[in-house]
């Protein structure tokens, strides 16, 4: 006698008891579940969450398991474990239409890791698996291409420029533009013009992440981008001294003003481990971006030591994230990535709750 098939309507309630960790919603209202198949007593599907490389994609995946395998009937299950990023921006005409998401990194003060920190995070979520694109739009010291190690220029193909793909992630940077020891000075409406190129010119396909490492402060460039593209949010990185937290306060004020939230802050350069006998120095203070994160009501992403492999990684071209990702500071960057695409996510579907509130 053979056993009755398995209910599939069965299936998706014992499915409906699974809750995304962090949205605190079911998987099935959240779409997750895709391609479900029965045979038999064999039940084959996907679950995409939403972020790549979610630290708890394993806690889901159990639950998963545990929840089909109580269907009566169930003998095995084929489970693939996907993700697939939700947009947070509104597709906007020509410009950058296929782009998920865009994230602007900024700081109050020049020289506090901006760079350092944008190219090792889109490198993170890029090894994640997540399709990931990085615009370097510091148009006055445009330096990403040097920390990656990019020596060649982009193609122009049809009037339209391909980025070049380093990594694992697409790159475009005002470097490729510019000869060595050029000073470059923009004024409005060619800096308009500039980003507009650089994001509507530009090649990028679909992207899950645009990454904008931004120049210091709170100037033109910032303003221009958030005229011209709606953007996910803004992180913030800082430095532990009270000059650069003072900065930070005040790049965090400005994007708030053009209704840009601050997805998180991150503290660079937070202490140094001493090479020789493995103590903790905190050269500039300790803990201040934190303590700013939570003033401003924000969340913290996460501490960047001061390390030799870093600087030297960016001096190199050998971002540490890919070329030593073993190492403090690699698993460091993981984390901020881990964190910040959990905060996206999160938000976006905040945002699509709402809306859909607003509608009913
Ligand atoms: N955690 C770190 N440990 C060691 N060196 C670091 C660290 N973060 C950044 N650096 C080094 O500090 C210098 C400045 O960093 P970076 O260029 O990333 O800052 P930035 O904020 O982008 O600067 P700018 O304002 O000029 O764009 C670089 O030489 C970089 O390698
Ligand atoms: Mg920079």
């Amino acid at each position: 006698m053979s056993a009755a098939p398995v209910d599939r309507a069965k299936i998706m309630e014992a499915l409906r008891t699974v809750k995304d960790p962090e949205l605190h919603v079911d998987i099935v209202s959240l779409g997750m579940i895709e391609d479900l198949q029965v045979e038999g007593g064999t039940v084959a599907f996907t679950v995409n969450l939403t972020t790549p490389g979610c630290p708890l994609k394993a806690q889901v995946e159990k639950e998963v398991r545990e929840a089909v395998g109580r269907v009566p009937g169930v003998q095995a299950i084929q489970l693939k474990m996907g993700a697939r990023v939700r947009r947070s921006i509104e597709a906007t005409g020509d410009l950058i239409p296929e782009v998920a998401n865009v994230v602007a990194i900024g700081s109050g003060k020049g020289g506090v890791g901006k760079s350092t920190v944008s190219v090792n995070v889109a490198l993170a979520f890029a090894r994640a698996g997540a399709s990931v694109g990085l615009l370097d739009a510091d148009i006055y010291g445009p330096n990403d291409p040097q920390m990656l190690g990019v020596k060649e220029r982009p193609e122009i193909q049809e009037r339209r420029i391909l980025p070049v793909q380093v990594h694992g992630i697409k790159l475009m940077s005002m470097a490729f533009f510019l000869k060595d020891d050029e000073p470059v000075i923009w004024r409005g409406p060619m800096l308009h013009g500039a980003m507009k190129q650089f994001l509507g010119d530009v090649v990028w396909g679909r992207l899950d992440y645009l990454f904008i490492d931004l120049p210091p402060g709170t100037g033109d460039v910032q303003l221009t981008l958030s005229q011209v593209i709606p953007l996910t949010g803004a992180v913030l990185v800082t430095t532990p001294q009270d000059v650069a937290l003072l900065d930070v306060r005040k790049a965090a004020a400005m994007f708030r003003k053009v209704n840009v939230p601050v997805l998180g802050i991150v503290e660079n350069m937070s202490y140094l481990n001493c090479p020789h006998c493995g103590e903790r120095l905190e050269v500039f203070s300790h803990g201040g971006g934190r303590r700013s994160a939570e003033a401003f009501g924000v969340p913290f992403l996460g501490e960047v030591p001061l390390d030799i492999g870093v600087r030297q990684g960016g001096d190199e071209g050998r971002p540490p994230v890919v070329c030593d990702p073993k190492s403090g500071p690699s698993l460091i960057f993981k984390e901020i990535a881990e964190k910040l695409a959990a905060i996206i996510s999160v938000n976006t579907y905040r945002k699509y709750e709402q809306e859909m509130a607003a509608r009913s």
